[in-house]
C-alpha cells in the first residue's frame, strides 16, 4: 500500500528534489513543504512522516483504506480538526522495506524522552555497509533499536536474526518495521542488556551500532549507554568472543577517547589483543571535544534551547576530568578465526573508500592474517600476484629523470596509497602470479646493484597486510 503510492526512498526523493532535501538536512522544512503541496497521496505520506507535519483527513484517499489501515496499526491518530498526525516515523529504507522509529526531532520541539526510539541514518547505514556478505546460518543484532540492520540481514544474508534491546518501546517498533517489510519468519526480538538474552549462545555473525555516544549522566538509552566513557564498546567487544562460532564474524561501530598522554591506537588495540580474535580497528573520523559535543547536543535537538550552556559546559568538564583531547569514531572486526597467533591491526583511514566494505571485508582481514602468519620461507616459494587496481605513480620535478616519490595506490577496495622505494615498485610490476617472491627479489637486487635480502623486507610484507601484492 505504501510503495503503491510511491512512497519508497526514489519516490520521495523524486519528488522533494535535490534542494529540499538539501535544506531538510539543515533542519529546514519550507522547500519540502512546496514540494508537497499538491495533497496527493504521496505527498501526504511524504508530509506525515518524512516532515512530521499534520496532514488533512481527506489527504489519504478513503476509497482505498489506507488511513484507516494505518491508524490501525497505530501509525497515525485524528489530531485536531480532523487533521492526521504521525505518532511514529516511518521511512523508507535502502533495501526496499520500510523502518519505524520515533519522530524526528526538531530544534524547538519537547526534550525527549529517555527511552525515545532512533530512526535509521548515516551510523545505521555505516555498519550496514561494512558487515561482511557471507552467508551467515545464525547473527545477532545487539540494540535492534527500530530494527534496519535485521531488513539487512533478512535479505537472505543470514538464516535465522536474534535481535536484542534493553528498551522495550525499540522492540516494539522494530517489529513493526519488520512486519511492513515483509519479514515474518527467521527473526526473534529479546529484550535485555549487552549479551545477557544470549547468554550461552553462539552466532556466526554478530552486528551492533552500540549506544556509544560518550556523554555524562545523559539519559537517552538510544545513544548512551551506564558505563562509564568508551567503557560500553570496551566490553562488547571483550564480551563478543564467548558469542561467536568458530570462524564467526563481528562488526561493530564505536567511539573511543583519545586520552592525553596515551596513544588511541594502544588504547584500542589493547581491547582487540584480549580476545584472542584476529581483530582489525579502523579510525574513520576523530573529533575535538567541542565538536563532539555540540554534535551530540545538535543530534537531540538541544542546541539553542534553554540548558544547552549549562550541558555543553558539564559535559566539556566530564571529557576534561578524563583528560580527553578528542574522540575517535570507527568500525571495529573480530574473525574467530581459530588461530594459536591471532593479529590486531589499529589504523586511521579517512579516505574515501569503495562500499560497500561489507563485500570485501574478508579480503582484507585474509590479507592482514596472512601478512602476520606467513613464515619468510613460504612467502619467498609464493608466487604472489598484484591486486586488481593497482596503479603506480611517480611524481617529481617536470622532465627529471628519477622520481622524487613513487606511489602505489589502490582505485578499489579501500584505496588505500602506500609510498614504496623503487625496489618495491619494481616488484609490484613484476608480480604476475608466475615466479616465486624469492627469485623476484634476487632478480631486482641484480638489476639495482643491491644485495639480495636475506628474508622478506619488511616493505613488502606491509604491501602483503594492506593487500596491494596478494598471496595465493
Ligand atoms: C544507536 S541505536 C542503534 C539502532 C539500530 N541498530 C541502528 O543500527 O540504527 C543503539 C540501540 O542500543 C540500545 N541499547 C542501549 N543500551 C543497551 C544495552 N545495554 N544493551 C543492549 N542494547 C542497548 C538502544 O536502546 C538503541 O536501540
Amino acid at each position: 500500500m505504501l510503495t503503491g503510492h510511491g512512497y519508497t526512498l526514489d519516490g520521495v526523493r523524486d519528488r522533494l528534489g535535490d534542494t529540499a532535501a538539501a535544506a531538510l538536512a539543515r533542519e529546514e522544512l519550507i522547500p519540502a513543504l512546496r514540494a508537497t503541496r499538491d495533497g496527493d497521496p504521496l505527498a501526504a505520506l511524504i508530509r506525515l512522516w518524512w516532515l512530521g507535519t499534520a496532514v488533512p483527513e481527506g489527504a489519504l484517499p478513503a476509497s482505498d483504506g489506507l488511513w484507516r489501515e494505518l491508524a490501525g496499526a497505530g501509525l497515525v491518530a485524528a489530531g485536531e480538526g480532523g487533521a492526521l498526525r504521525a505518532t511514529v516515523h516511518l521511512q523508507p529504507w535502502e533495501t526496499g522495506g520500510y523502518v519505524v522509529s520515533d519522530r524526528k526531532v526538531r530544534p524547538g520541539d519537547p526534550p525527549l524522552r529517555p527511552d525515545h526510539v532512533v530512526g535509521a541514518g548515516g551510523a545505521s547505514a555505516n555498519l550496514a555497509q561494512l558487515v561482511s556478505r557471507r552467508p551467515a546460518g545464525r547473527a545477532l543484532d545487539l540494540g535492534t533499536g527500530c530494527g534496519v540492520q535485521v531488513l539487512h540481514l533478512a535479505n537472505g544474508r543470514a538464516g535465522q536474526v536474534v535481535a536484542t534491546d534493553v528498551n522495550p518501546r525499540a522492540l516494539a517498533m522494530a517489529r513493526l518495521s519488520w512486519r511492513l517489510s515483509g519479514i515474518t519468519t527467521g527473526v526473534e526480538a529479546r529484550e535485555g542488556s549487552m549479551f545477557d538474552p544470549v547468554e550461552d549462545e553462539r552466532f556466526d555473525l554478530v552486528v551492533s551500532n552500540p549506544p556509544f555516544v560518550i556523554a555524562p549522566a545523559d539519559g537517552l538509552t538510544y545513544r548512551a549507554a551506564r558505563a562509564d566513557a568508551d567503557a560500553f564498546c570496551r566490553d562488547l567487544v571483550r564480551r563478543a568472543p564467548r558469542h561467536l562460532a568458530p570462524g564467526g564474524r563481528c562488526h561493530l561501530l564505536a567511539n573511543w577517547l583519545h586520552v592525553k598522554g596515551e596513544d588511541w591506537r594502544d588504547r584500542v588495540g589493547g581491547w582487540l589483543a584480549e580476545t584472542g580474535c584476529d581483530g582489525w580497528a579502523v579510525q574513520r573520523d576523530a573529533q575535538d571535544p567541542a565538536e563532539y559535543v555540540e554534535l551530540w547536543l545538535r543530534d537531540s535537538a538541544e542546541q539553542g534551547g534553554p540548558g544547552y550552556r549549562a550541558r555543553y559546559d558539564a559535559w566539556l568538564d566530564r571529557l576534561a576530568a578524563m583528560d580527553v583531547t578528542g574522540i575517535g569514531f570507527g568500525w571495529i572486526t573480530l574473525h574467530a578465526s581459530g588461530t594459536l597467533d591471532p593479529v590486531v591491526r589499529v589504523e586511521e583511514l579517512t579516505q574515501r573508500v569503495e562500499l560497500p566494505v561489507g563485500g570485501y571485508v574478508d579480503d582484507v582481514l585474509g590479507s592482514i592474517a596472512a601478512a602476520h602468519r606467513i613464515g619468510d620461507d613460504e612467502l619467498l616459494a609464493a608466487r604472489l600476484t598484484v591486486a586488481d587496481g593497482v596503479v603506480e605513480e611517480r611524481i617529481g620535478p617536470p622532465g627529471a629523470e628519477d622520481p622524487a616519490r613513487i606511489l602505489l595506490r589502490q582505485t578499489r577496495g579501500l584505496c588505500r596509497v602506500a609510498p614504496v622505494g623503487t625496489a618495491e615498485a619494481a616488484l609490484a610490476g613484476v608480480c604476475d602470479g608466475d615466479l616465486p617472491l624469492g627469485p623476484l627479489l634476487g632478480a631486482i637486487a641484480e638489476l639495482t646493484g643491491t644485495e639480495t635480502p636475506a628474508g622478506v623486507p619488511e616493505a613488502v610484507r606491509s604491501l602483503v597486510a594492506e593487500g596491494f601484492l596478494r598471496v595465493p
